[in-house]
């Protein structure tokens, strides 16, 4: 699909079921994809409810409701689905991602110093060092076709990596982790992923070799990592600058617990353990999966990637870019922001009330599972013009910054994700940094089909073919 000059593109979507479908029906949708269950009435409509066998849920798909939820009544609806905990608690442990209540609170104070901008311009270095490599491969690798997903994954991954345990870990054991993290990831997806967000589990596919493989994955990492925290102990750790040495730093948040084995005391070893893994896997698909859709938008609007080469050109010219070029690339950020809308890497987000409350005056039951889903709210016709149409121009001042309780590719409120600038950062500099060098085109003939499991991505990678630009061409 490519719009033709001046034409608007409306990039692939699954289609809408029709109004009236029955529940399973729409369960055997969601089952593979999370996104393919839903009816065109639930993209214009505020709060709403259904249920399935005993299990109700309530979805927010207004502002007022979404802001209720994640910000004003957080305590009560702070926990994820027991289903989601179960999946991902033999990786994470108590990681913060996983946990609540308390524990959670603990956490959270003691993970974001090490994620607040005064960091940011160091990781900054590492994106750029290990952008430039990616750069000097696709060099030797020009006209080729590539799978545009694996490379941006293959990129966030060690971008990410290096970022939490250092650059100089052995190559084996960065690999053992993404194979391993991949692995997991794979063997949650293979078992039921609408149980995950507590949707009913009548849908599982039953693989007992997928979560004998979860197991054995998740132990691998756990013994790379606990390897690498004892040597960042023989070594002392004040002198780095990673993730995992701000978690382990003597003066950290943790430095007054009495036992270090006790996990809820940030940061023994295993706190540090388990933190360091959910920056990981929090850390880079999403990102990656952002930085591959962004690829497809362009290459399918020519006329906005002109203008997005234009900028990069004149912002970063020849030079390293720095943290403050990143704050001059207006476009190409209004890009990644726009594809964040149309393909939030995250599009279904689910609690689990604590107690009996309401939402926005409508009774809510505990044990209730609560959907907000950024899929819904960032397509929904009330709030949106034309919201299936990809138009960056919408994040471009002086257009109207759109409702945060609207637009939430990171969440929002209390538990909104802790790598949000890191993220974006990331996803602005790579795309421009790339964008300088190669133009990436759609491999004649492919189809893109958007997939919901875990994380939204197009469905068995994405073919580009692959050119490096001229340097006449970049002016
Ligand atoms: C484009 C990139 C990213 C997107 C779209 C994204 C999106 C999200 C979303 C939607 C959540 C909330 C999940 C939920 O409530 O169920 C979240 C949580 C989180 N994210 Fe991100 N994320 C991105 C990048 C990152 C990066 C780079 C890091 C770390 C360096 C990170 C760390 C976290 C953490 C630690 C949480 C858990 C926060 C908590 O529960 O208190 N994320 N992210």
């Amino acid at each position: 699909m490519e719009a033709a000059a001046g034409e608007e593109l409306v990039p692939p979507m699954p289609p809408r079921l029709r109004e009236g479908t029955p529940i399973w029906s729409k369960l055997m949708k969601s089952r593979d994809n999370l996104i393919a269950g839903w009816t065109q009435d639930c993209f214009e409509r505020k709060v709403f409810d259904f249920s399935i066998l005993n299990q109700r849920y309530i979805v927010c798909n207004d502002a007022a409701s979404v802001r209720e939820v994640f910000l004003e009544k957080n305590a009560n609806f702070d926990l994820k689905s027991p289903q989601m905990r179960r999946a991902l608690e033999p990786l994470l442990g108590d990681g913060l991602f996983v946990s609540d209540g308390d524990l959670w609170r603990q956490r959270r104070e003691a993970c974001a110093p090490s994620l607040r901008s005064e960091h940011l311009p160091n990781y900054v270095k590492q994106m750029v060092a290990t952008t430039n490599e990616m750069a000097g491969d696709w060099l030797s690798r020009d006209n080729e076709t590539i799978d545009v997903l694996e490379e941006m994954a293959h990129l966030t991954a060690r971008i990410i990596g290096r970022t939490v345990f250092g650059d100089d870990t052995p190559d084996d054991e960065a690999r053992q982790v993404v194979t391993g993290f991949s692995h997991y990831i794979r063997s949650i997806e293979q078992m039921d992923i609408a149980s995950s967000l507590g949707l009913p589990a009548l849908a599982r596919i039953t693989n007992p070799f997928g979560a004998l493989k979860g197991r054995r994955a998740a132990s691998t990492i756990h013994d790379v990592i606990d390897r690498i925290i004892s040597r960042y102990r023989d070594a002392g750790i004040s002198e780095r600058n990673t993730l995992l040495a701000h978690f382990l730093a003597p003066d950290g948040p943790g430095s007054n617990t009495a036992d270090p084995g006790v996990t809820s005391c940030p940061f023994s070893d295993l706190a540090a353990r388990n933190e360091a893994i959910v920056m990981f896997m929090a850390g880079h698909e999403t990102t990656a999966n952002t930085l591959t859709w962004a690829w497809y938008l362009l290459a399918a609007a020519p006329h906005h990637r002109a203008r997005l080469q234009a900028e990069v050109d004149a912002v970063l010219g020849d030079n390293e870019p720095t943290l403050e070029d990143v704050n001059r690339l207006h476009f190409t950020r209004a890009v990644i922001e726009e594809t964040l809308r149309l393909y939030p890497p995250v599009p279904v987000l689910s609690r689990q009330a604590r107690e009996d409350d309401t939402i926005i005056g409508k009774p809510v039951k505990a044990g209730d599972i609560i959907l907000v889903v950024p899929w819904l709210l960032h397509r929904h016709d009330k709030h949106w013009e034309a919201p299936n149409a990809f138009r960056p121009e919408r994040f471009v001042a002086p257009a109207k910054r759109p409702d945060r309780f609207v637009y939430v590719p990171f969440s929002v409120g209390h538990r909104v994700c802790l790598g949000q600038r890191f993220g974006l950062t990331e996803a602005v500099l790579c795309l421009a940094m790339l964008a300088r060098r190669f133009e990436l085109d759609l491999s004649p003939g492919h189809e893109v089909e958007v997939s919901c499991r875990l994380t939204l991505r197009p469905e068995g990678g994405l073919p580009m073919m692959m050119k490096s630009r001229q340097s006449e061409e970049r002016g």
